[in-house]
């Protein structure tokens, strides 16, 4: 990362918790390592996000349905999808400084120190080891590798280090009053076997016909070995994803317009296009037949926010196998029974928001020859702004708090607006900025004579005069849902 891009994304980390959208989790305790509480903005802006891809995947789509299962789940379940026995980070520990690290992570770690060094092709010669040292999952030659390139702990400084170990990232826990004839059960890692255990349920509860989808927003958990950047890798997060069911067959076709209306989906929101690309797997899952990232240029370079997968029948198969149920479907267009492929979308909502967090903040020089003057920006889509419009009286005195106040209890039927009336108009302009609402309604001694209000925008700071008995319809015109979804 350039100090340039550091400094930006330390200003952005900051930012996010002078103005309540992201906490480091119990913060009076010195924080938990990789788990963050999203404050009072930071809530609105995740429901919105939410509420974004919910409306986009179910509402306008006939043939996809939402579900809401729980997060513990028969421990069978993670036997079937393979979690028990291959959901691995390989890892190692420093034996001086007693911390523990993902041994691929330390590797590409040296692979972006010779790059920055200028060392290409030593760079290159390393990544091609680490690649074919992952695929045949062979650790001790993880090892080796960190021995041979020098590989010191970062906070001992040493090269003192264990084997190479597979780590399980699940978290376990007992279900049960007692810890006798307790059952170990885990904490979902991914939202995406509650919706196929639940396949049949809801194929049959709601007679869905194939191909279509359900759709999940759910809390994971996943114990990162290495926890860093921010909100970008957490110990506890939320997953929104969709299993589509389709004939066998049809699965690659619908795997390229899934990629296709997904990529749609993120462009919408307003980001520059070349902020986005697909990352398409070489090598893949051995379920798979197709797989693809779509990454976002963080301030510390293009990373996964999404994937496409295209996971055949093995879901579905190997719960039926595990479970000794039928998980078929009867294609009557065909007079044939089958078990579903499924094409899966899988996006982070963290890593989601922090993509929308990075677009939209900015730091704008306003100073002119006369005066230096600047401001901090979230330029939110109007859409998933946390507070739609800030309603203020340009005085405390004459009527204009009572006025303002009208005027707010109007459009909070409707919209999520804030009312202030602390501190000069000029300073509240700038508060609002600052949290990404796109307009701010200001109440004078004129609005008391002809019921007209202005309405100061925020990108580009112009102000309107207005009528206060049609800022419902301003407001909505502006921050309505067929904004975002239209462009869909
Ligand atoms: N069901 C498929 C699945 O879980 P994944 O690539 O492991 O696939 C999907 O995860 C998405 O979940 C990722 O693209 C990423 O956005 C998000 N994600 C995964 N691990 C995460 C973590 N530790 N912290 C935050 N987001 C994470």
């Amino acid at each position: 990362m350039s100090k340039q891009t550091d400094d930006f994304f330390k200003n952005v980390i900051s930012h996010a918790k002078e103005y309540g959208f992201v906490f480091p989790s119990s913060e009076i305790y010195d924080g938990l390592s990789a788990v963050y509480d999203y404050g009072q903005l930071g809530a609105e802006l995740k429901n919105n996000l939410k509420t974004y891809w919910w409306k986009a995947m179910v509402q306008l789509h006939e043939n996809i349905v939402g579900i809401d299962a729980a997060i513990f789940m028969h421990p069978t379940t993670w036997k079937a999808s393979g979690h028990i026995d291959g959901f691995n980070d390989p890892m190692i520990d420093n034996k001086d400084s007693k911390k523990r690290y993902r041994a691929d992570q330390l590797i590409e770690d040296k692979i972006a120190r010779y790059e920055t060094d200028g060392k290409t092709e030593k760079a290159q010669r390393l990544q091609t080891d680490l690649n074919s040292a992952l695929n045949d999952d062979d650790l001790p030659r993880l090892k080796v590798i960190i021995e041979e390139h020098n590989i010191v702990c970062p906070m001992s400084g040493t090269k003192n280090w264990t084997d190479v170990r597979q780590f399980n990232l699940m978290f376990s826990t007992q279900m049960g009053a007692s810890a006798e004839g307790a059952d170990t059960v885990y904490l979902r890692p991914e939202t995406a076997q509650g919706i196929f255990v639940n396949f049949l349920n809801v194929q049959k509860s709601g007679r869905m016909k194939i191909p279509f989808g359900i759709a999940q927003i759910g809390k994971a958990f996943r114990n990162e070995v290495i926890a860093r950047q921010f909100i970008m890798r957490m110990r506890e997060f939320e997953q929104m994803e969709m299993q589509f069911f389709v004939r066998p067959g049809t699965e690659l076709e619908w795997y390229g317009k899934w990629k296709e209306t997904r990529l749609k989906w993120h462009l919408a929101l307003g980001g520059e296009q070349t902020k986005y690309r697909y990352h398409d797997h070489v090598k893949l899952a051995h379920y798979a037949n197709a797989a693809v990232d779509i990454e976002y240029d963080f301030p510390f370079g293009f990373k996964e926010v999404e994937g496409i997968h295209s996971r055949t029948d093995f879901d579905l198969s190997q719960h039926q196998k595990f479970s000794g149920k039928k998980l078929q479907y009867f294609d009557p267009e065909i007079n044939q029974n089958y078990v579903p492929y499924v094409i899966e979308t899988s996006i982070g909502l963290d890593r989601l928001f922090l993509t929308v967090l990075c677009n939209s903040f900015e730091e704008q020089d306003l100073s002119t020859e006369d005066k230096q003057d600047s401001r901090s920006v979230l330029h939110f889509h109007p859409t998933l702004a946390p507070i739609k419009a800030a309603i203020l009286p340009l005085t405390k005195k004459d009527g204009l708090p009572d006025k303002a106040r009208e005027i707010l209890s109007r459009l909070k039927m409707d919209y999520n607006v804030q009312y202030d009336e602390k501190d000069s108009i000029g300073k509240r302009y700038r508060r609002q900025d600052a949290i990404g609402t796109p307009c701010c309604i200001t109440v004078d001694y004129q609005s008391l004579e002809d019921d007209t209000v202005t309405l100061r925008h925020r990108d580009s700071m112009e102000q309107e005069r207005v009528a206060a008995v049609d800022l419902e319809k301003i407001i909505g015109d502006l921050v309505g849902w067929k904004n975002l979804l239209g462009a869909l």
